[in-house]
């Protein structure tokens, strides 16, 4: 398979299309930024750890029944995938007040929460990415009635499986962000990323962050934050 054209780059990722129909290359990036761009930085090895972590947890998604983009990892930092029209939202699933939820509405960080909670933002950075409710969704045609009520039910389950999977490692999964897509044949399956960039993992035992809040909060040890997930993913201690 070969890379054809880019036909889009992100702040963590380039897609490309290939020579062979329906199918997309992803290429993940070391760049790591936040607050919508306004803090720029690199996590050094973050692209390969990455593109690992998130192909090793799709994988799982999948075999428990779950429809993903992912296809073949290609190499260190490139994966095959399905190609998807992104639905323009970004779902966002809680057990834990963290981030932006315990600021807006004044909770202790590390607050747990009575039942999960789902979010939905419209991806629009230029505006910088709104929360929505499903009015907004349905008024401004951003899914269709079935696709939201279709994802919403995979990221409850994706919450499930991953919540489990992840305590077994030692690992508490706070909130996390998903992305979902529509391929030429009209299936909706998870696409984008799922890693340390895109989820809060805390060390069940000590707290410590793992994931990509120490970038954005400059706690330090970022890089090793990023490789412990993968080692405890791949079983190295
Ligand atoms: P938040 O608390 O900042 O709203 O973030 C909630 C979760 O979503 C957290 O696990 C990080 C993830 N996230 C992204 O993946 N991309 C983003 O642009 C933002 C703001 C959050």
């Amino acid at each position: 398979m070969q890379k054809t054209q880019q036909l889009y780059e992100g702040k963590a990722k380039k897609v490309y299309a290939t020579d062979e129909a329906g199918v997309y290359i992803v290429s993940y990036k070391d760049d790591a930024t936040a607050f919508n761009g306004l803090k720029k930085g690199t996590i050094e090895h973050k692209g390969s750890i990455n593109n690992r972590v998130s192909n090793h947890l799709m994988q799982l998604l999948e075999k428990e029944g779950i429809p993903t983009h992912f296809l073949k990892e290609l190499s260190d930092r490139e994966t095959a995938v399905r190609k998807v029209r992104i639905i323009p939202l970004e779902v966002i699933v809680r057990n834990i007040a963290a981030g932006s939820l315990a600021t807006r509405l004044g909770l202790e960080e590390g607050t747990k929460l009575r039942c999960t909670v789902l979010e939905f933002c419209y991806k629009r950075d230029d505006l910088g990415d709104p929360l929505v409710n499903e009015y907004h969704i349905k008024a401004l045609g951003l899914a269709l009635d079935e696709e939201l009520a279709q994802l919403s039910a995979y990221s409850l389950k994706i919450n499930d499986i991953l919540g489990s999977y992840l305590r077994d490692l030692g690992i508490e999964l706070v909130d996390f962000k998903l992305e979902f897509g529509i391929t030429d044949e009209g299936k909706l399956i998870l696409a984008d990323e799922i890693s340390p960039d895109t989820c809060r993992f805390w060390d069940t035992k000590t707290g410590k962050k793992l994931d990509k809040d120490r970038f954005r909060r400059d706690l330090g040890s970022v890089e090793e934050a990023y490789q412990e997930v993968l080692f405890r993913l791949m079983g190295i201690n």
